[in-house]
């Protein structure tokens, strides 16, 4: 790697060696925190900081964490006892994310050599909290309060990696669904003015950014300008070089009237909608304060596909939720069978702190949880590959953005976000196709993505092609 040489107060300090610093960052969780490490590198690199991809090389490890289930929170307890060991040649370490701003008290109660915790809309401030607490100052290490709105005007400019990025628009949430940590975590819905995002998104393309995937926690509930998210779609795909619009996560109360009709009237919006309905059943989504039926999530589907019939749908489902019987869960079976998704997530429901579903005296016993889910990803799992099969003979445009596992292997995503693989003719292919958009015959059909070859839908498959997929 290429060495940067520091220039910031916080490398000056740590430091009289003028050789690159280099900070390892884990993203845990969700694409907003993706979208935050990605920010936090810019941050860090401004300070003199390279990124790596090993912590034994870092002179600075930052954990993004996630505190949405259980398991993911208690990944960052045990990642960092490994991290422990470190300390001994004098690497700092932070907890960044939903953890931190959770748990900071905790944390440094559990893991008292953490050197730093910064909450989510914290983390501009991660270099003058570096020099502190480097000078000494244990007052530093946490910085978990919520100045929603100063973040994004405090962090250096974006830079373009890759033909697609993650654009942050939204954060925070307001609908506190009974289950759900975020509205404490991230705080009241906040909408970045729409002059910002268009400026983020020109600098992306002028990166060579095609591809752009607008992220909040309830990113439909976005008003930072007048029409909301279907006004800002409609001005994101006049940017000239935008190819390709995706969102997400939305919620079913906030899919308005100018947002269902986008996806008809938007070319560069693609066909693939993520839009969580957790449950099939009325009384759950009432104990989960969701704020609708299933009916209604059943209508704005079917107004979607009248806009975009191939509109791709992908949901999240929580199995046992407080209250949860055996005729609430064949409802949500019941609504995977009526919509036929073409991929999904579905978790046990896990218990958080400080959410109203945690106090409920009807918790599910953790065996009925596991049966039920097992069954419900059955189901999806089907839809699934059934989804991916019926792409057999197509030929989508596939934006390439990364190398594939095997030798000459590029893959990509298909307007309906399947992941696709190509074998190219030879390293020189395999690099110049990295960022462009190509037709592809897609030849094999597998649960988790789809092979292709280069050329179009009606050219002879031979039997060898096909099996080969
Ligand atoms: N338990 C299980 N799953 C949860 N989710 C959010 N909170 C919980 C919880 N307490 C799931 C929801 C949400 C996704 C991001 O995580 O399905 O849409
Ligand atoms: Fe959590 Fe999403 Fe509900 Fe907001 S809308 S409380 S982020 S599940």
């Amino acid at each position: 790697m290429r060495p940067v040489f520091g220039r910031g107060a916080a490398n000056a300090a740590a430091s009289d060696c003028a050789l690159a610093k280099k900070v390892f960052i884990k993203s845990y969780g969700c694409q907003m925190n993706v979208y935050d490490s990605a920010r936090m590198a810019d941050v860090m690199g401004s300070e003199g900081y390279a990124r790596t991809d090993n912590p034994e090389d870092a002179d600075l490890v930052i954990l993004n964490t996630c505190h949405i289930r259980e398991k993911a929170a208690e990944k960052v307890y045990s990642e960092l006892g490994r991290l422990r060991r470190l300390k001994e040649r004098g690497v700092r370490i932070a907890v960044a994310g939903c953890v931190a701003q959770a748990e900071g008290d905790e944390i440094k109660r559990r893991s008292p050599y953490v050197d730093i915790v910064v909450g989510p809309q914290s983390y501009h401030r991660l270099p003058s909290m570096l020099s502190a607490v480097i000078a000494g100052d244990r007052e530093a290490a946490i910085e978990t309060n919520f100045p929603v709105d100063s973040k994004f005007d405090s962090l250096p400019p974006v830079r373009a990696d890759g033909p697609s990025a993650f654009l942050t628009i939204q954060e925070g949430c307001d609908k506190f669904c009974a289950f759900c940590v975020v509205p404490y975590t991230r705080g009241a819905e906040f909408s970045r003015p729409a002059a910002d995002v268009l400026e983020e998104a020109r600098r992306l393309v002028d990166g060579g950014v095609r591809e752009l995937t607008l992220l909040g926690q309830n990113v439909n509930a976005y008003h930072g300008i007048e029409g909301g998210l279907a006004a800002l779609i409609h001005a994101l795909a006049a940017i000239d070089g935008v190819e390709r619009l995706r969102y997400t996560t939305s919620h079913p109360r906030d899919m308005d009237d100018a947002l269902i009709a986008a996806h008809g009237e938007v070319p560069a919006l693609m066909p693939y909608l993520h839009l969580p309905v957790q449950s099939g059943s009325d009384n759950i989504l009432a104990r989960m304060n969701r704020q609708h039926r299933a009916e209604d999530y059943l209508r704005v589907i079917e107004r979607l596909r009248a806009a975009r019939p191939d509109l791709a749908l992908s949901s999240d489902f929580i199995v046992g939720h407080p209250g949860e019987t055996d005729a609430d869960f064949s409802d949500t079976l019941a609504l995977v069978e009526e919509v036929g998704f073409a991929q999904a997530y579905s978790f046990k429901y896990s218990e958080r702190p400080g959410t109203p579903a945690a106090e409920a005296e009807d918790q599910v016993p953790e065996d009925d949880k596991s049966a039920r889910l097992q069954r419900l990803q059955a189901l999806l799992n089907d839809q699934q590959l059934a989804f991916n099969q019926a792409a057999i003979g197509t030929a989508p445009e596939i934006l390439f953005d990364r190398r594939g596992k095997h030798e000459n292997q590029i893959a990509g995503r298909s307007p309906q976000m399947q992941s696709v693989h190509v074998t190219c003719s030879g390293p020189v292919e395999a690099d110049a196709m990295f960022g462009q958009t190509r037709q592809v015959r897609i030849i094999g059909a597998h649960a988790n993505s789809l092979s292709g070859r280069f050329g179009r839908a009606n050219e002879t498959n031979s039997v060898e092609e096909l099996q080969g997929a």
